[in-house]
C-alpha cells in the first residue's frame, strides 16, 4: 500500500470518511441531481416517500465506489453518474423492503418509511425504485451493463429469500450465512465496482479484480453491520440495536457463540433465535462477548477487507486506488 502521507483520507491507519465524501463531493452532487430528477413522479406519494428516504442521508458508499473505480480506470464519459444513481436506487429499494421484512422502525436517524406510511407504501415505493433502475440503465445503451445489473437485482432478491429461510433457525451454519450476505449485500458492492471496468472496456483481468474487490468489501461491510447490530451507538448508526435478535436472525456473532459457549449458554441463544426475543438482548450480548464471537466476526471482516485490497493489485497506482483501499479498511473500522 502507498504511504499514509500520500493518501488523502487516511491518518495513522484511521480512515476519515468525511474526507472521502469531500473528495467525491462534486460527482456525488451530480449523482444526487440525477436521483432527485428520476424520483419525480406525478404520483405525489412516490415523491414524498422518495424525497424522505433520499434526503435523510446515507453514506452513498456504493456510488462512491463506482465513481472512484471509474476514475482509477481513467473513464472519461458520463454514464458512470447515471449508473451510480442506479446502484443507489437499488440499495434504497432494498432498504425500503428490508425495513418491512425486519420490522425496523429507525433508519438514518429517522422513523422508517414503514413506520410512517405503513408496510404497503414502503414495499410499493421500493418496487417503483427498482423499476426506475431499469429505465435508467437502458439509457446507457450498453448490453453488458444491463446484463450485469439485472443479474444483480435477482441475486439480491435471492439473498433476501434465503435469509428468510434461515430466520428462527439456530442450526444455520456460517457457510449458509455467508451465502446470504454475499447475495443480499456484497453483490451490489461487487457490481458497483465491476461496472467501472465494463464502462471502460477494461481487460477481463481488471474486471475480475474489481468484481472481487467489491465482493469481499461487501462481505466485510455486512459482517460489521451484524456486529453493529449488537454494539453500536444508535446516535451514530441512525438504526436501533437488537433488531437482528428480535427478528430471530442467526448472524455470525450468534452462530459462532452457539459453537463456542457452554451448553447452557448455547441453549439460551438457540432459544432466542427460535423465539426472536429482544428482551434477552443484554443476556445474549454478554454471552456473545464472553466467548469472543464479536471479536471473531470482526476478524473475519478484516480478512475479507484484506482480500478486497489484495484483489486491487493489478490496478495501476493512483489516488483513487488508494481511496478504494481505504474504503475496504473503512468497512471494518466504521461505527456508523
Ligand atoms: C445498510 O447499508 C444496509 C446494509 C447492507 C448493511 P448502508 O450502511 O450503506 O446504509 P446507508 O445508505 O449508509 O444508510
Ligand atoms: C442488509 O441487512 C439488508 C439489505 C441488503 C438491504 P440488514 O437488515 O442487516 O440491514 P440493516 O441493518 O437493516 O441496514
Ligand atoms: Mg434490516
Ligand atoms: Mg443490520
Amino acid at each position: 500500500m502507498t504511504s499514509a502521507e500520500k493518501n488523502p483520507v487516511e491518518n495513522n491507519g484511521q480512515i476519515d470518511f468525511q474526507s472521502v465524501q469531500e473528495l467525491t463531493r462534486q460527482d456525488i452532487a451530480a449523482v444526487d441531481q440525477i436521483i432527485l430528477k428520476e424520483l419525480t413522479s406525478d404520483v405525489v406519494l412516490i415523491n414524498q416517500i422518495g424525497q424522505y428516504i433520499v434526503n435523510s442521508g446515507g453514506k452513498r458508499l456504493r456510488p462512491v465506489l463506482l465513481l472512484l473505480a471509474a476514475k482509477a480506470l481513467g473513464y472519461e464519459g458520463n454514464h458512470h453518474l447515471m449508473l451510480a444513481a442506479v446502484v443507489e436506487f437499488i440499495h434504497t429499494a432494498t432498504l425500503l423492503h428490508d425495513d418491512v421484512v425486519d420490522d425496523s422502525d429507525l433508519r438514518r436517524g429517522r422513523n422508517t418509511v414503514n413506520a410512517v406510511w405503513g408496510n404497503a407504501a414502503s414495499v410499493l415505493v421500493g418496487d417503483y425504485l427498482l423499476s426506475k433502475t431499469f429505465e435508467m440503465m437502458v439509457c446507457t445503451g450498453n448490453m453488458r451493463v444491463m446484463d450485469l445489473v439485472s443479474h444483480t437485482t435477482t441475486a439480491i432478491a435471492e439473498g433476501e429469500v434465503l435469509q428468510l429461510l434461515n430466520i428462527h433457525n439456530p442450526a444455520t451454519t456460517e457457510e449458509r450465512y455467508l451465502e446470504v450476505i454475499s447475495r443480499k449485500t456484497a453483490i451490489l458492492f461487487s457490481t458497483a465496482a465491476q461496472l467501472a471496468a465494463v464502462l471502460t472496456e477494461s481487460s477481463e483481468e481488471t474486471e475480475l479484480a474489481l468484481k472481487n474487490y467489491g465482493l469481499h468489501l461487501g462481505i466485510a461491510f455486512q459482517l460489521i453491520d451484524d456486529v453493529l447490530d449488537y454494539k453500536a451507538d444508535p446516535e451514530q448508526t441512525g438504526k436501533n440495536i437488537g433488531d437482528d435478535l428480535s427478528e430471530g436472525k442467526p448472524t455470525l456473532p450468534l452462530i459462532h457463540a452457539i459453537l463456542h459457549s457452554e451448553k447452557s449458554q448455547a441453549d439460551i441463544i438457540r432459544n432466542a433465535i427460535r423465539e426472536g426475543d429482544r428482551n434477552s438482548f443484554a443476556e445474549i450480548y454478554k454471552i456473545v462477548e464472553s466467548c469472543n464471537a464479536i471479536a471473531y466476526t470482526e476478524r473475519r471482516a478484516e480478512e475479507e477487507a484484506q482480500r478486497a485490497i489484495d484483489a486491487l493489485a493489478v490496478i495501476p497506482t493512483s489516488t483513487s486506488k488508494d481511496v478504494l483501499i481505504s474504503l475496504a479498511e473503512f468497512s471494518v473500522q466504521r461505527n456508523f
